[in-house]
């Protein structure tokens, strides 16, 4: 039976109209399907597997420094899952991708592949993790030189690509490009596609996040191979899995040593940190409160409007679990029917 955080709540106050308007939060989902294969639960999303076919359902279970935050956040798993869509859309042109159906606002269906065990880091600007690195000293990140005299948010002299493996456990490491070949995680071969994917994408999300007043900082890419030919997977230029500045007053910020106003979810990082966790062994996360869990969630529709130009619709939240549900039967049930045609 599927379980939605808040469920118990509204049974036991149903008619309090304050309770009712409390929208669901997707803590996960426990669905049994016919000619179902196999089940993954990510961080964020849960996976149903059909044979070669897989259902990706965006949950709203927020994740930072790799752990997954007690509280999940309403609305934040269709946000992802509908920006994820549209970029998918947007970008099959410069690489075949793995979707096949949208088929509701917190599912995308698409064909399993096998992925690549790294993932395409690419930066445009010194932000976040590269930032840290660069401020301890270092010049090299991934095996890619950094020229001295940069500041936090400056822009690099072009994209560079700084991989991470994909940990099954733990946190992901960077790694070069030379360790990956040397200890063939990719053959050569392949890693010169996927280099020169991630750049054309990487230029892509930059033009697209254009267009909304946004600067795409950096990203993630990753890829699969599917019969042999090489698509890309998961999720595309979404909060999670990148980093947005507002072009407007970019520079002079920069000019004035000022922070940058980030999109992404950078602000739950640093309430975290400033909570005192930071995803080290032995810390806790502090506690999310009905306003920290509400303030995130308005981070996510504000996002959502920004990069998408649009106001998030307005959903009736009962019965969203049978909506997925539904939703992913119809969709597996179509798809295979036109495979059979
Ligand atoms: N088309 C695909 N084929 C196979 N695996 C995929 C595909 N798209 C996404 N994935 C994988 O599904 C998982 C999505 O769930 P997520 O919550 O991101 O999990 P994780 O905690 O592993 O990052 C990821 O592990 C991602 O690599
Ligand atoms: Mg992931």
């Amino acid at each position: 039976m599927a379980i939605a955080e808040n469920e118990s709540k509204i049974l036991h106050f149903a008619g309090e109209s304050r309770i009712m308007n409390t929208p669901h939060a997707i803590r996960q989902t426990d669905f049994t399907f016919e000619g179902q294969t196999g089940f993954y639960r990510g961080k964020v999303r849960d996976v149903y597997y059909f044979g070669d076919l897989m259902a990706m359902v965006a949950t709203d279970r927020i994740s930072a420094f790799d752990v997954i935050l007690p509280r999940a956040i309403p609305d934040k798993g269709r946000v992802l899952n509908i920006i994820a869509a549209r970029n998918l859309e947007a970008t099959r042109d410069v690489v075949p991708n793995w979707v096949i159906d949208t088929p509701d606002p917190n599912v995308t269906i698409g064909y399993r592949c096998e992925p690549f065990a790294v993932e395409m880091v690419v930066r445009g600007y010194l932000a976040g993790h590269a930032w840290r690195e660069y401020r301890s000293g270092k010049r090299t990140l991934c095996g890619v030189p950094l020229p001295d005299g940069l500041k936090e948010n400056d822009p690099l002299p072009h994209p560079i690509i700084t991989p991470t493996t994909k940990a099954k456990t733990g946190h992901d490491q960077d790694i070069s490009r030379d360790e990956i070949l040397a200890q063939g995680i990719v053959s050569e071969r392949d890693y010169v596609r996927l280099e020169d994917y991630t750049l054309r994408l990487f230029q892509r999300g930059t033009e697209l996040a254009a267009r909304r007043g946004l600067i795409l900082v950096d990203t993630k890419y990753e890829f699969g191979t599917y019969k042999g030919e090489i698509r890309l997977i998961d999720e595309v230029h979404t909060p999670d899995s990148s980093r947005y500045f507002y072009a407007d007053g970019y520079r002079e910020r920069q000019e004035k040593g000022e922070p940058q106003r980030q999109l992404s979810k950078e602000f739950v990082r640093q309430w975290l940190i400033e909570n005192g966790f930071q995803g080290k062994e032995g810390q806790t996360v502090p506690e999310m409160t009905d306003e920290v869990v509400e303030r995130i969630a308005a981070r996510y529709r504000e996002l959502y409007e920004q990069v998408l130009g649009e106001p998030l619709p307005e959903i009736d939240t009962r019965g969203i679990l049978d909506r997925i549900e539904r939703n992913i039967v119809n969709s597996i049930k179509s798809v295979n029917l036109e495979a059979r045609i």
